[in-house]
Parts: C-alpha cells; structure tokens; sequence
C-alpha cells in the first residue's frame, strides 16, 4: 500500500501527527519530527512528543540549525507544520543578483528551505487567519510573498480558514490551512482540469473536506496575479484575500464562501464530572469578574496625553450550551480570554483534560508536564480532527494519482 512519509515541523505535541495517524487508509508515516520552544531549559512539548510516539528521528533543536543534508534525508513526500505569523518581507541580498533575503529568525523561511532541500509532493501548513491580512499598513503582503515563493518552487495553492466548530468541534477557532502540491505531478496535473471556481466550490481538497455553499458571502470575489518577483511582492503588492482561495501557477481567485454548517459540540458536552480541584478562590472570582466586565478607563499615554480605554462587558461565565471561545496560551492564568466557568452553582477554570478535549487530543494526553504548560501547549495547538479530515482527502488524492498511473501503464 502506498505510504506517504511525513515531515512534521514545529511539532508542539503532535497534533498534526495524531490527525494524521487517524485517517481511513492508514497511509501517512511520520518519519522525521521537530520540536524545539526557543531559550527554554525544560522542553516540555518535546517530552511529552517523545513519550507519546517512537518511530522516526525526533529533532529537539532550533529547525535554523537543522543542515541542509539532514533535511534532505529525510526523503519526505509531504511537510507538515503550524508556524507563526511573522513579518515574511524581503529585499535584495546586499550582492544584488544572488537572490533574495528574508528576516532573520522567520521560520517559514526555514519551512522554504525545507521544501527547497526535499520537492516534497504536498505541504499542509496552518497559520493564524490573521496571515490572509498581514501587516495592516500593506493588507495581504505577507501571504503574497508566501505564495509568490511556492510558485517559484513549482507548487499550486489551495488555503481556507476554518472555524473547528462550523464543521462540527467544541471550540471556536478559526485557522488558516494552506495546502500546496507540486503542479507538475499528477494530482497537479490532475485537478487542473477544473476552473479556479470549481476548485474552491466542488473538486479541491477542502471543497470536498468542508463542504460549502456554492454562493459567495455578499458577492466578494477577487481575482489577482502573483509576481514572480518576491522582492516587487514584498514592495508593492496588496490585495484582499478571502477565506478560500487557490492559486495556480501565480494565477489566484478567491471567494468568501460560506460553510455548510455542522452541528458543533458545545463546552457543556466535553466538560469532566465531579470535578473540585479546579475552583476559583474568592478573590480570584472578583478579579475574573472585573476583567469580563465593561470598563472605561482614563490613561495616560507615554507622551503625557490622556486618553480613555474601554472594552466591553462579556457574557459573566462561558455559555455551556454553546462551542467553546477560541483557547490561547494564557489559558492557565487569570485573563480575560482564559475560560470562566459556573458549573452546578461553583465557579471554576477548564481542567487540562478539557483543554485537550477542545482541541480533540485523547485525555491526559499531556499529563507528562505541569498544569500551566498543558494550557499552554494546548493553546498552541491545533484542532486534531480537522487535520483527521484533511488527511482523508490527500489519502483519496493519492489512490486516485495510483489509479492514474496504473490506466497509464495499460496502455
Ligand atoms: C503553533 S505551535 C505548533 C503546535 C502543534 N501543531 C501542536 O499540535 O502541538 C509552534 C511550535 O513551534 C515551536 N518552535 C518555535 N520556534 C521554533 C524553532 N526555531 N525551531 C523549532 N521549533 C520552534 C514552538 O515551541 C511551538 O511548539
């Protein structure tokens, strides 16, 4: 049977790999894992990745001082990894014609780099659905030096930001996926059969993964053309990308499309019973309340100028009878965004097991490090039965691609 070999980068605790282990067909083997918290002593997420998965090499280092070689042994047929939305802009190396210079420390030039010592097939990549927009001065210049890059490298693109609890998940939480083939391969070839159109309503991979309505949201459908000079993407381009999209061969449309709505879990339905480790103290009660309520407030500024915040009030406890709000990292402390929950008449925080279970990871599956870390991990991570989804599509390509080459050979 054919097996797809997986990189996995930025790791965390292997959401991508426990999505992908989970599929129908059995068909993705993830050979080669990195995972490495920047100036952390303890690398928690990394332990726990370890604890949980044996096969393949597990990389605990910065992925910047992985070599070239090392990547390219890796003889991966596909790359997978969450990475940060950073500043993707570029200039001309100081010596002019020998190319093009990113800043340092941006890792999805490390993610270029990888792909540039492996033409893997595929690539699944997530990001914050705030990368469709970056930086506000310049809207959409940071995904357009991302995608005018995958071009170069011979690769199509289909992106869409899902929000877990459309398609049926306890939480809300809205991320974009970007899915890259190599244009010049079957399923390349393949789907560019279809008009851009039909890609994102019918035939692409999240057409068919998250169905959706096939008519835009309030008629918004852009088209544009990607240059293939990063440099003049970075300096001049700007342009409004909506939640679907493909582009192929730096030819780009895309749509707001609307979800064919699935009934999602609600926090009540993942939340454990008889729980009391996990109840707020009095004091802490009144600052979670003061925190959720509206406020307006006079400051000053750094140049002596007055000014007045206000934020609004929030509902006083998280409903339970709806998806959960979107998990951060400041899950484990007191915050404004961190879950305040009135259960039976007591006030309490999450517990990690139902951290885990809003992202849909098996329960405990943390339990290798504290508390404060398993939030943390888990606001990090990513919704596990999406990628399960995903997975199951890119498994249907890949059949398909066989039943190609297979017609091809009877001929
Ligand atoms: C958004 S999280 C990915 C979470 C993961 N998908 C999961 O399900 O747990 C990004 C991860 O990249 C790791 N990271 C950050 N900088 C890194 C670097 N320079 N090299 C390797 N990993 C890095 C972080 O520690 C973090 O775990």
């Amino acid at each position: 049977m054919t097996q797809i070999k997986v990189a996995e980068l930025f790791a965390g605790v292997g959401g991508f790999r426990i999505g992908l282990e989970n599929t129908k067909e059995n068909m993705f083997d993830i050979v080669w894992a990195n995972q490495w918290e920047p100036s952390k002593k303890v690398q928690h997420a990394f332990d726990c990745y370890v604890s949980h998965f044996s096969s393949g090499t597990h990389s605990n280092e910065d992925i910047a001082e992985v070599t070239d070689r090392e990547m390219e042994e890796t003889e991966v047929d596909m790359i997978v990894g969450g990475f940060p939305c950073q500043d993707y802009s570029v200039a001309r190396s100081l010596n002019g014609e020998l190319g093009i210079q990113g800043k340092k420390g941006v890792l999805f030039w490390q993610i270029v780099r990888f792909i540039q010592n492996t033409m893997p097939k595929y690539l699944l990549l997530e990001n914050v659905d705030r990368l469709l927009k970056s930086p506000s001065k310049q809207r959409g210049r940071d995904f357009g030096v991302m995608l005018s890059t995958l071009n170069e490298l011979g690769y199509d693109i289909e992106w869409r930001v899902i929000n877990a609890a459309d398609y049926g998940n306890a939480q809300r939480r809205r991320r974009v996926f970007i899915f890259g083939y190599k244009r010049d391969l079957t399923y390349g070839q393949n789907i560019s059969r279809y008009s851009l159109e039909d890609i994102i309503y019918y035939q692409g991979l999240f057409a068919k993964a998250f169905p959706v309505e096939n008519e835009p949201n309030k008629k918004r459908v852009s088209e544009t053309n990607i240059s293939k000079d990063i440099v003049d993407v970075s300096e001049q381009f700007s342009f409004q990308f909506h939640n679907s999209g493909i582009m192929r061969n730096g030819e780009v449309l895309t749509i707001d499309t609307i979800p064919k709505y699935e009934k999602s879990i609600t926090l009540g339905e993942i939340l454990e019973e008889n729980v009391t480790d996990y109840s707020i103290p009095e004091e802490k009660i009144e600052k979670f309340q003061y925190l959720r309520g509206p406020k307006k407030i006079l400051r000053t500024s750094k140049t002596g100028h007055e000014y007045y915040f206000s934020e609004g009030g929030m509902s006083e406890t998280d409903a339970l009878d709806l998806p959960a709000r979107t998990m951060l990292t400041s899950e484990g402390s007191v915050n404004r965004s961190t879950h305040f929950l009135k259960v039976n008449d007591a006030y309490r925080t999450l517990t990690p097991i139902e951290a885990e279970r809003l992202n849909g990871f098996p329960d405990n599956w943390t339990n290798t490090m504290p508390d404060r870390m398993r939030f943390f991990c888990m606001g990090n991570a990513l919704v596990v039965p999406l990628i399960t989804r995903i997975g199951n599509q890119i498994e249907q390509i890949e059949k398909e691609n066989e039943d190609t080459f297979s017609q091809l050979k009877l001929f």
